[in-house]
């Protein structure tokens, strides 16, 4: 049985934790291949509205197995507030919640490495959640990071204590004015790794192949989207790991000739929190009322979203990267009442006509193109069929799937887990 994967095209926040909880009715197990607590998954169901950073999105269904993968990195207090906030649901959290032991450890000093390395940028930073990912990935990357499995070994506070000193001789490197208490974040910090400990560690690969081998079905869950990744995503202005589908192999173990169908999800706009080139991007009352109508806040850190139109030439380059086979439109609810809406499907790039992604897309070097097309007035939430939809929606629903040449299979028209049109 094939893994599938479901993995966001723009810079995150698409709708992923939505679309999981509504799909894991048909699946076995659900699986975060990376990110860390950076993300801020948001789920709807029953009037409740809930938002997950570490804990995958199918932990909702009771019957479904949630994997941490070893490509993810844990902040075991952050962890410990998300098991918290669990507690009301009665789950039976050590079923079916299962942490690779090859997962790695964000340290309360990773997440300080992280404020000094922003504030050291001044007006170039990166714009981080500040949740210590950068510094936690380089530590994995430089051979030196702690991972859930060390826990289950004698000298691990001795690795932590290293770690935690090279840690600070680094901090005070960087010439800027972190305040802190290291006693305090680290009592906090020993506390949550004792609730860890209490949950199952497995090794994931090995627990996934077996899975596979016997017809369970997986579904592999991403975090931040295509244009946040490490490689292909605005780079610096990116996360620091694989968000693309190549991250759901090394993330999980999972072979790529054992990758089946691959979900890419965006949303009718765009829009990105955080720094960074947004050749879409608006100023104007139309991005204002995106803002507001979307309620684009971040589930993470509540900064205000930027917002902006359709970027296509971006969507088709995310499109190909990841060998998208189905397309899922969130959020187009949003854009009823708008007059006209303007879809970019080019790029003037240096007074030339581009259609593909250039190495660099800031405003300077890159101004959109845009196809305009008529909107659509009705109210979709209540909608639940695709022949429901009003006429200039399907329209625009056909547009992009002529640019993007893969089928929309999903149409999401609110955030609560029913307001979602199978196609
Ligand atoms: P994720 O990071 O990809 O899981 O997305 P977030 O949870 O950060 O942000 C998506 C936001 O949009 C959340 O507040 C969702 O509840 C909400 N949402 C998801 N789908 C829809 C939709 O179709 N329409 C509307 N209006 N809101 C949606
Ligand atoms: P989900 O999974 C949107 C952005 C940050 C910042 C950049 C680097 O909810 O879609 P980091 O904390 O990784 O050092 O931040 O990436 N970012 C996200 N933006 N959604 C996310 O996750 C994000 N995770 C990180 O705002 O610009
Ligand atoms: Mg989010």
């Amino acid at each position: 049985m094939a893994v599938d994967l479901l993995l966001g095209l723009q810079w995150g926040d698409e709708g992923k934790g939505k679309i999981v909880d509504a799909l894991t009715k048909n699946y076995d197990i659900i699986a975060r291949f990376q990110g860390g607590p950076n993300a801020g998954h948001t789920l709807e169901f029953d009037g409740i509205k809930h938002v997950l950073h570490t804990i995958p999105s199918g932990i909702f269904h009771k019957k479904a197995i949630n994997v941490v993968g070893n490509g993810v990195v844990i902040d075991p207090v952050i962890f410990r507030k998300e098991l918290d906030a669990l507690k009301k649901f009665d789950l039976d959290i050590k079923s079916i919640l299962l942490i690779s032991r090859k997962a790695h450890l964000i340290l309360p000093t990773h997440r300080l490495l992280d404020a000094a390395s922003e504030a050291s940028k001044g007006k170039a930073k990166i714009g981080s959640t500040l949740k210590g990912i950068g510094p936690t990935y380089m530590d994995k990357t430089g051979r030196n990071g702690m991972r859930v499995g060390d826990l289950e070994l004698d000298d691990w506070k001795e690795k932590y204590r290293n770690l935690a000193n090279k840690h600070e001789a680094m901090i005070s490197f960087y010439d800027v004015d972190i305040q802190y208490d290291l006693a305090e974040l680290e009592a906090d910090f020993f506390e949550a790794i004792e609730e860890l400990k209490k949950l199952t560690f497995i090794d994931s690969e090995e627990y996934l192949y077996q899975a596979q081998k016997s017809g369970k079905k997986i579904l592999a869950e991403g975090a931040q989207g295509s244009l946040l990744d490490i490689d292909f995503g605005t780079y610096p202005f990116v996360t620091s790991s694989n968000t693309t589908a190549a991250g759901a192999c090394t993330g999980l173990g999972v072979a790529p000739n054992q990758i089946g169908e691959v979900k890419g999800i965006f949303k009718a706009y765009t829009t990105r929190v955080g720094s960074g080139p947004f050749p879409t991007e608006l100023f104007d009352e139309d991005g204002a009322t995106m803002g507001r109508v979307g309620n684009e806040f971040g589930a993470t850190t509540g900064r205000p979203r930027r917002c902006g139109w359709l970027d296509l030439v971006a969507l088709k380059y995310a499109v190909r990267v990841n060998g998208v086979t189905e397309l899922m439109m969130m959020k187009g609810d949003v854009l009823s009442g708008f007059k006209k809406l303007k879809v970019c499907t080019a790029y003037n790039y240096k007074g030339e006509k581009i259609e593909h992604l250039p190495f660099n897309i800031e405003a300077d070097n890159v101004t959109p193109i845009f196809t305009e097309m008529d909107g659509w007035e009705e109210d979709l939430t209540k909608m639940d069929k695709f022949d429901q939809l009003p006429t200039g929606m399907v329209k625009y629903i056909e547009f992009i799937e002529k640019e993007l040449e893969v089928p929309i299979k999903i149409v999401s028209v609110g955030p609560d887990r029913t307001q979602t049109i199978y196609r």
